[in-house]
């Protein structure tokens, strides 16, 4: 099986891309769009540097960012403490080597994760039993692509996702109410060639 990515490497000049932090403000806007439940405790599974956590503090009583990169949950971990953040918390997780997720929530998010987690089934079933019943889930992430996104794809399980297929496994997983968008489309320059993506949102809930 290929190689994980080290987003440790990535995590001090994550946020100097403008194209990730616009990405993440479009998601936050489009999941409010569709509606979060009130006063949510709220987990962002893969926050990274938490730029989807922190656009979406002020509408939930409180989030939580989960990371498998210490580095990237040390830039969210200033954050909180620079800005005086008393409702976000991040920590270490990686369900698919022994650390789950601890606790219950009303809303799990997630941005541009689900495709560096090799087996999506397992992870949606991961997010299902962390919800409370009648809790949501949305999740973003790259519409199928033919791996120009990334440039380099070490760490890439999937090149994008087939929304028909993801709304299946979200059945599987136990969710109903399964909603699909397109929460917004980043447009890169590709070889030369500006070329268009488009990034899902899937919201679901757990009966
Ligand atoms: C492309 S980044 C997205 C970060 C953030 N959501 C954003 O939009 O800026 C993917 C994130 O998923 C995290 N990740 C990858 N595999 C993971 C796993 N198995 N468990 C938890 N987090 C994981 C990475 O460390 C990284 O921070």
């Amino acid at each position: 099986m290929q190689s994980r990515k080290n987003f440790d490497s990535e995590s001090i000049l994550w946020d100097a891309d403008n194209t990730r932090v616009r990405l993440a403000l479009s998601v936050a806007q489009a999941m409010l769009d569709a509606g979060i439940p009130h006063e949510a405790d709220a987990l962002d599974f893969g926050c990274g540097t938490g730029l989807l956590t922190l656009a979406l503090q002020p509408h939930v009583k409180s989030i939580s960012g989960v990371d498998s990169s210490t580095g990237m949950l040390e830039q969210l971990k200033e954050k909180i403490s620079v800005n005086h953040i008393e409702n976000v918390t991040a920590a270490f997780v990686d369900f698919e080597n022994g650390s789950p997720v601890e606790g219950n929530y009303d809303l799990v998010v997630s941005s541009m994760t689900a495709h560096h987690i090799p087996d999506t089934l397992a992870l949606l079933r991961e997010w299902h039993r962390v919800l409370r019943p009648g809790g949501k889930l949305c999740f973003a992430d790259l519409d199928k692509e033919d791996g120009s996104f990334h440039g380099d794809n070490t760490g890439v399980f999937h090149q994008g996702f087939d929304r028909e297929n993801l709304r299946m496994l979200c059945e599987q997983a136990g969710f109903d109410e399964i909603r699909d968008t397109t929460a917004t489309t980043v447009v890169k320059e590709v070889e030369g060639v500006k070329r268009a993506f488009p990034i899902f949102l899937i919201c679901a809930k757990k009966p």
